[in-house]
């Protein structure tokens, strides 16, 4: 295949309906190229979890997309049938959700949800590549641990069997929803571990949802920048970390000292996010914080730099 892998083109999602439409995504954009490294970076509520949950095809039914397209190895997946979309799921792109333990089926035991991931494969089939999957994810016994129901996995167990379930068909384009969310830095460091052998067992191209800068600076390629439900910028990650060109990603990496907390640590870039209810929000997400404002934000265009940023802002950096 040539092209893109992923490409997500002003995509809008809303949940429910006025007065209370939240607009969780407004317009984004993101490519993420064949084997690529991506960290999609962004406080609390800025719309992640939802851009991940719309490519995967597994958005809340009271989700509605509003306009834009998702190409994954350029086919239009909104205008796939629920049962093409199912086809794509752990094949094309797989997706380890943000929590780990809630994301498997209580009663289920953890060999069931390998059938399930691996569906089609034969019983035996399924066993050995389960196996062999946990093992280079560091579980201990794995056979052992097929027989397991969720509740008797710690957090940790829960996240690799999660890993290792998004992971079993080797997708071109594995997604994982906050990694080190609540995690120490010792755990954080191990489960970044799991993460490159995950990869390096898929061989795929990773988008990594995550509130961590440290994360997103020692892992990812390219990061890219969601401030309240819009993508601002998206640049490889050292010219990023070195020189944020837009407004909002350089008052968060200037809010973050030496990187080392995650972003919903930080107190609010001045004064905190818009109601993404509201009626009246402006073209930009950030212009009511944003010093550089003007009448050019009214319709802020996409420029890029010799660096390969990509930014959303009428005053750049
Ligand atoms: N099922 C839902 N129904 C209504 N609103 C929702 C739903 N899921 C998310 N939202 C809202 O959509 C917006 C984006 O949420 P989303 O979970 O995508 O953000 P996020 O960046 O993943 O946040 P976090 O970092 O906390 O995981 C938020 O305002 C959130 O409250
Ligand atoms: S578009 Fe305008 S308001 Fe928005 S970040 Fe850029 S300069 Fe600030
Ligand atoms: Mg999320």
């Amino acid at each position: 295949m040539s092209g893109p892998l992923l490409v997500v083109d002003d995509l809008s999602v809303a949940y429910g309906a006025c007065p209370m439409r939240v607009r969780a995504l407004d317009a984004a954009r993101l490519t993420v190229e064949p084997g690529e490294t991506v960290a999609l970076i962004g406080e609390s509520g800025s719309g992640k979890t939802t851009l991940a949950l719309a490519v995967i095809g597994l958005l809340d039914p009271a989700a509605r997309v509003e306009g834009g397209r998702i190409l994954i190895e350029g086919r239009d997946a909104l205008g796939l049938s629920p049962r093409e979309r199912a086809a794509l799921r752990g094949r094309i792109v797989g997706m380890a959700l943000q929590s780990a333990r809630g994301a498997l089926n209580p009663s289920r035991s953890v060999g069931a949800h390998f059938v399930d991931a691996l569906e089609g494969t034969p019983r035996a089939r399924v066993a050995e590549i389960a196996e062999a999957t946990l093992a280079r994810l560091g579980v201990d016994e794995p056979r052992a641990r097929l027989a397991s129901l969720p509740h008797e996995l710690s957090v940790g167990l829960a996240r690799r069997v999660g890993l290792a379930l998004a992971t079993a068909r080797r997708p071109r384009l594995l997604i994982v929803d906050e990694p080190t969310s609540g995690l120490d830095a010792e755990s954080a460091r191990a489960t970044l571990a799991l993460l490159r052998a995950a990869l390096a067992e898929t061989g795929g191209a990773c988008l990594v949802l995550t509130h961590d800068l440290a994360l997103a600076e020692r892992f990812a390629d390219r990061v890219a920048v969601m401030c309240a439900g819009q993508i601002v910028e998206t640049a490889p990650a050292r010219a990023f970390f070195a020189r944020p060109r837009h407004p909002y990603a350089a008052a968060l990496l200037a809010s973050a000292p030496a990187r080392a907390r995650a972003l919903d640590d930080l107190s609010p870039i001045g004064g905190g996010a818009p109601d993404l209810c509201r009626a009246d929000l402006p073209a930009c997400r950030f212009a009511e914080r944003c010093a550089r404002r003007d009448a050019a934000c009214a319709a802020p265009p996409w420029t890029s730099d010799e660096q390969g940023s990509a930014t959303r802002c009428a005053h750049p950096l």
